[in-house]
Formats: structure tokens, sequence, C-alpha cells
């Protein structure tokens, strides 16, 4: 069986945690960094796993496009959805709702909620400034191993 993992990060953490799920799942499985204007083939995958972070309240544009560009050949494979945040409040079924498109996210067998973390090293003075203001943003490394392992194995499962 054939997997992509397909996702994109702003800071390395969804790179991390798309990183962690390769390893878990073993054999067979490709990463792909999403980009804005590239064409992907996914004919060859039986299983496809998208991921993304989210920013100001949004999973980033790239990857709601890359749902959106390639849905009908995605309804057509086993998916996967997950995303990164620090919202320690936050409601894993409506960040997916929210994320990605209606129809992916009915047809998705699994989705998740990874966790976060925010990488100060990499943010530009905006970020620092946007993030040092959203006091409601959990501030310490919050990455859930554990639930990126159980992701895993129901992907394993079908
Ligand atoms: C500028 C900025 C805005 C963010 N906005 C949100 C947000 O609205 N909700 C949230 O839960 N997390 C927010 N975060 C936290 C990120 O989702 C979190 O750090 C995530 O792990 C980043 O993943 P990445 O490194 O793959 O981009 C924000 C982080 C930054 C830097």
């Amino acid at each position: 069986m054939k997997t992509l993992i397909a996702y994109s990060t702003t800071l390395g953490c969804t790179e991390q945690c798309a990183s962690k799920l390769k390893d878990d799942l073993g054999s067979g499985v490709e990463m792909v960094r999403i980009a804005r204007r590239q064409k992907y083939t996914l004919e060859q995958y039986d299983t496809v796993i998208i991921g993304g972070s989210i920013h100001e309240g949004m999973i980033q544009r790239s990857v709601y496009k890359f749902c959106v560009n390639n849905l009908e050949i995605l309804l057509q494979k086993q998916v996967g959805l997950f995303v990164c945040c620090m919202d320690p409040d936050a409601n894993e079924k409506e960040l997916i709702d929210r994320a990605f498109p209606d129809e992916l996210v009915g047809h998705a067998l699994s989705s998740g909620f990874f966790g976060g973390e925010l990488n100060i090293k990499k943010m530009n003075l905006l970020q620092k400034i946007m993030t040092r203001k959203a006091a409601r943003l959990q501030k310490e490394p919050d990455i859930d191993f554990q639930k990126i392992l159980d992701f895993a194995r129901k992907i394993q499962e079908l």
C-alpha cells in the first residue's frame, strides 16, 4: 500500500508531525510539502494524508487549494486529515470542519489534531508580535505524539 503525506508548514511543527507520522506508518510512505501552483500526481497512492497548521484561525491557503484542486481524485482514495495549532481549547472536529472542504471531511476515514509548537526562532517580527498578543495561545510546545501514533494505527487498519 502506498501512502502520501502532503503537508504545509509555516514554522516547522507540521513538518515534524508529518515526519513522526511517516515513521509510525512504516514503509511505503512518501512526504511532500505542498507548494502553490504545483501539480501533483496522486493516482499512484492508495492513501493520501493531508495536514497543515492554523494561523489566525485558518489553515494555510495552499492546503485548502490542494484539497479543492485535487478533490475528484482524493474522493477515490483513502484520506486522512490533520491539523496543528496552539489553542488549548481547540475542538478537533471544529478545527477539521473549518480547515478542509466539507466533501473531503465527509469522505475522510481518519482525522486528527496533533497539538503544536510556537517555533519562536523561525518567526519574523510580525509573527512574534502577533503570537505575543494572542494570550489564548499556549506558549509551551505541546505536540501530542500519542495522537500521531493512534492516527497512524487507524490508517494501518484501513
Ligand atoms: C502568527 C501566528 C498565528 C497563529 N494563530 C493561531 C490561531 O489562530 N490558532 C491556533 O490555535 N494557533 C495559532 N498559532 C499557533 C500555530 O498554529 C502553531 O504554532 C503550529 O504548531 C504551527 O505549525 P507550523 O510550525 O507547522 O506552521 C499561530 C502561530 C503564529 C506564529
